[in-house]
This record gives C-alpha cells, structure tokens and sequence, in this order.
C-alpha cells in the first residue's frame, strides 16, 4: 500500500495531494493513509504538509530500499528477490552462497557497507556505509564458460549507459570494464562465473559505484585515482533509484545480447569507450604489449596496434594508459 501512496507523489511531485484523495482512490481510510504516512516518514521520507492543501513529497530516505529499487527497475525478468543488508563481507560471496542454494536467476545481493569488498585481481575494493551502491546480482544464461568475458562488456555498457543518462556525469570504459570520469575511476565490475561442463552454471555480476564518497573518505593512495558522482556533479543521488536504473538497462542489453548476439554490444562499448585511440601499456607474465588501442574484436578483446605495426589481441588482464588525451566524452 505505501508503494501505491508513493506512486501517487511521483507522479506528480509538485502537486499537494491531500490524505482524501489518496483515501478514495486507493479505497482506505484517512486514518490508514495517515498511518502510512507516518510510517514513511520514519523510513526517511519527507513531507510538506498544508492544512487544506495536503501533502507534497519532498525527500526521500538515503537508504536503499528494496522496494524503491523495485519500483525504479519496473517489472524484469531479470529480477527476481532482492535482499538487502546493512553490512556484510561481500555481496559477491553472497551470491555465490545463495547460488549453490538454488536461488533464482535474478535475485540482487545489496549492502550498505561491505567489510571486504573485493575488486579485481584480488584488490580490495572500498566500500564505507552509504557511499556507494555495492550489489551482485546472480544471473544464469545459458552460455559457454568461453563468452563469460562477453558479459562483463554488457554490464559495464549498461552501466555508463546508465551514469550518462541519470546524473549527467561525464562518464566513458577504460577496457574491459572500469567507469572513469575526470580519467579517475568511478566505478568497477567484476563478474565472477562458475561453470560446469564447459557451461556457465552461474554468474555474480558484481557492481561498485562510488555515489556520496568525499575527497576525505579516501585513503590517500586512493585519492588521485578515484572519484565519486558527488566530486564528479556536486549533487547527490537516490541510491535505489540509480540501482533500479541500472537493471533495467542491463536487462535490455542483457535481451539485445541474446537477441542480436555481441556485435551491437560492441558497437555501444565503442562509442562510450575511453581506450581506444590511446596508447596503452599491457604485461602478462614477461610480455610487454604497448602501443595505440584501435576497437575491440568480436569476442570483445582488445586489438592494439604496436608501434612495430602489428596487431595484438589483449583477452584479459589490466591495461595502463600511457600517454594521449581521452577522446571526448558525452
Ligand atoms: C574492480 O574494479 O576491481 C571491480 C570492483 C567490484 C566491486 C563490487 S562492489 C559489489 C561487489 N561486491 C564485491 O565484493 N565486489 C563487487
């Protein structure tokens, strides 16, 4: 029933909207609809009320709300339960642990605070309580083990997809999957497979977004190489609603990828990238790969013209950029 009261504020978020209205369109009584606003008003939402006039929403609660990331998404198949913490080590393991439980294709691990958040390349990943978004969402294509690193470049496209349109940051993909803005990094991916038989058996697609992070939350290695929307756009930003919003464009690109196969995630991929035309350093083991990143091939490697004038294909690993300005962004 709140989510129905809510609905009615955000459609019209200007208007006063008084506890009759609400009580004869959803059939309840002044009373229940007082109550719910009571109750919401603990949860964090705020509102102006007017003797005659109503109530207008104003603010909304800075905690992430499995019903509001519901209601942001909208109805997917690619989301089934949501579940959300206050703490935990990683929503990563989460995940793994609720897979090998069954758990449905769908379902969102979200925390508040992860004690152990982990990047790539076993790195620890920051992830102080309200700073971010830090969710895993279990996902079970029916996919070869070989086309998992296909996946990452979906996820990270619906990703800056996502950042562009909702909050205006300048936001591009460093190859194969960071979100950089200002050339810092903003958010990461890190989509883990378990598979079986040459199969995917399941994915953890695992997303860290820096959302309300300060200069000062930082520890200093971190300072000049990581940013947040907040440093990016000076504002501030609904947490579920951005979480809702992401999903939903995952889940189209996720349905396009299956569609169509690779080839138009590859052309979105390109067009928000920041690799390419730069020249890039890539080490694996003792080979030193450097030279200008020129497309991604289609199985989403990396093509790198060296300055010898052959053409590597980079299939994993990190990259450094070495020189050469971002190509413009947005
Ligand atoms: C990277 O850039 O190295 C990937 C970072 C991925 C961080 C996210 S936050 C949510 C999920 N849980 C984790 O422990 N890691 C991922």
């Amino acid at each position: 029933m709140r989510e129905a009261i809510l609905a009615f504020f955000a459609r019209e978020p200007e208007r006063y909207i008084s506890g009759e209205e609400i009580s004869r369109n959803l059939d309840i009584s002044r009373t229940a609809v007082w109550k719910h606003i009571q109750t919401l008003k603990k949860q964090g939402y705020r509102f102006d009320s007017v003797p005659n006039k109503g109530y207008r929403l104003t603010g909304m609660p800075d905690k992430l709300d499995a019903d509001a990331i519901r209601q942001a998404a909208g109805e997917l198949s690619l989301l089934a339960d949501i579940i959300i913490h206050e703490s935990v080590a990683s929503t990563q393991n989460e995940v793994h642990r609720l897979a090998a439980t069954g758990a449905a294709h769908g379902t969102l691990v979200v925390a508040e605070e992860q004690t152990e958040g982990r990047g790539r390349q076993g790195r620890f990943w920051l992830s102080p309580p309200g700073g971010g978004i830090w969710m895993s969402l279990l996902i079970r294509p029916d996919l070869p083990i070989a086309l998992a690193p296909q996946m990452t470049l979906v996820a990270a496209t619906a990703l800056c997809r996502t950042l562009r349109r909702e909050t205006g940051a300048s936001v591009g993909i460093k190859w194969p999957n960071d979100l950089l803005a200002s050339d810092k990094k903003l958010c990461g991916i890190l989509v883990e497979s378990v598979g079986e038989d040459e199969r995917i058996r399941h994915m953890a697609v695992g997303v860290g977004i820096d959302v309300h992070l300060e200069a000062k939350d930082y520890p200093p290695e971190l300072r000049d190489i990581a940013t947040s929307l907040l440093l990016e756009t000076g504002r501030r930003f609904d947490r579920g609603a951005l979480a809702g919003a992401f999903l939903r464009e995952f889940d189209a690109l996720y349905d396009l990828y299956f569609a169509e196969g690779f080839a138009p995630i590859r052309t979105l991929w390109e067009s928000l990238s920041v690799t390419l035309g730069r020249r890039i350093r890539h080490q694996t083991g003792d080979r030193l790969t450097e030279g200008v990143a020129e497309s991604l091939d289609e199985r989403g490697a990396l093509v790198v013209k060296t300055d010898a004038g052959d053409r590597v294909t980079l299939h994993a690993g990190e990259i450094e950029t070495i020189a050469g300005n971002p190509p413009s962004m947005l």
